[in-house]
């Protein structure tokens, strides 16, 4: 009998350094420690001994039952706090940072804001103005009068007979020199409104004006400052073409073309075989115009132009349905 408690002992120390999780030390339990365990059995057959052995064995077999219940419970703290650290509730230190999700600026945002800076490092100061406007300042004051067939060009939304969403950006020229003496450096970045939508329109784009105003100004200082401006825009140099246009508000005019940033200027599908794409409309300022804001035309000149924003951003980033800028799918948005 003595043997038969030593030889559960050994086993037992044994069994109880292989375990290793909950579910083994629970097994362990019920095998030897428990209620029917081997442990207890062997302890109901010590009513079987000689009289006496039983006060030895019986001895030796509780110090074997402390020593293993001693030793179950050391076990067990093991087991859980080993399981605790790998327990997906507690924080792993280890682990890298989850990243925050960060917004960016729109496409559209981030080329006027290029746009405006290369201006302003040539000197130009920039102003806005509001896209509700009179029609006085939308039209009239830019040398488009009622009923003139320049302002069918313009899809113009209308809030009263008076009142309208600005179809471009050029009603800044009138509003600054009204209140401002030359010389005058300046752009006007902001939304404009046509009622027109389709790949290459839509009801709302952006634009951005500039003008300059001063004594002896002249043709060649626009094509320099327009020069400087597609080459910092586009990042290369790049020919310019000044095609002779119309717009009321200037003369001469001109629409101006750069060679077609995808071809090269061979011809393709996007500058449909000519090898030139227009960027801007641009010009003169009319002496009407100056006439209409009380500046001597006799001593003033200046040049203004028009771009659109979303035009520039297509042919810089090769995109050929303008409508993707304002659907909002982040999967297009976030590679800008
Ligand atoms: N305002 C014109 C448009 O939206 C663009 C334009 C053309 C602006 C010639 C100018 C200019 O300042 O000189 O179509």
């Amino acid at each position: 009998m003595e043997q038969e408690l030593e030889k559960l002992n050994h086993e037992a120390v044994e069994a109880l350094d292989n375990v290793c999780n909950h579910d083994q030390l629970e097994a362990f339990r019920i095998k030897y420690l428990g209620r029917n365990g081997q442990l207890n059995s062997a302890m109901r057959r010590l009513g079987s001994v000689g009289k006496q052995d039983r006060p030895r064995l019986g001895k030796l077999a509780n110090t074997i039952k402390t020593s293993l219940e001693d030793a179950f419970v050391n076990k067990q703290h093991v087991i859980l706090t080993t399981a605790a650290s790998t327990d997906s509730t507690t924080p792993d230190l280890s682990m890298p940072g989850r990243r925050a999700a960060y917004g960016k600026l729109h496409p559209i945002t981030q080329i006027m804001e290029e746009v405006c800076s290369i201006f302003a490092n040539m000197g130009f100061s920039i102003a806005e103005g509001p896209d509700i406007e009179l029609d006085y300042y939308n039209f009239e004051a830019l040398n488009i009068p009622a009923h003139h067939p320049a302002r069918d060009m313009h899809d113009t939304f209308y809030i009263s007979d008076s009142v309208l969403l600005r179809t471009h950006t050029s009603p800044m020229q009138a509003r600054v020199m009204e209140a401002q003496q030359p010389p005058l450096r300046l752009i006007a970045p902001g939304k404009v409104y046509r009622c027109d939508s389709d790949i290459t329109h839509t009801p709302m784009f952006h634009q951005v004006e500039g003008f300059l105003v001063d004594t002896k100004v002249s043709f060649a200082d626009l094509k320099g400052v327009l020069s400087v401006f597609t080459q910092k825009i586009f990042e290369k140099d790049i020919p310019l073409r000044f095609r002779p246009s119309f717009f009321p508000f200037t003369e001469p005019s001109a629409e101006v073309d750069i060679a077609c940033v995808i071809c090269g200027g061979d011809g393709c599908r996007v500058c449909k075989k000519t090898g030139w794409l227009e960027i801007l409309g641009a010009g003169m300022i009319d002496p009407e115009v100056f006439k209409m804001v009380g500046y001597d035309p006799e001593i003033y000149s200046g040049f203004a132009f028009g771009l659109g924003v979303e035009r520039i951003a297509m042919l810089k980033y090769g995109i050929d349905d303008i409508r993707l800028y304002y659907e909002n799918d982040l999967r297009f948005l976030s590679q800008f």
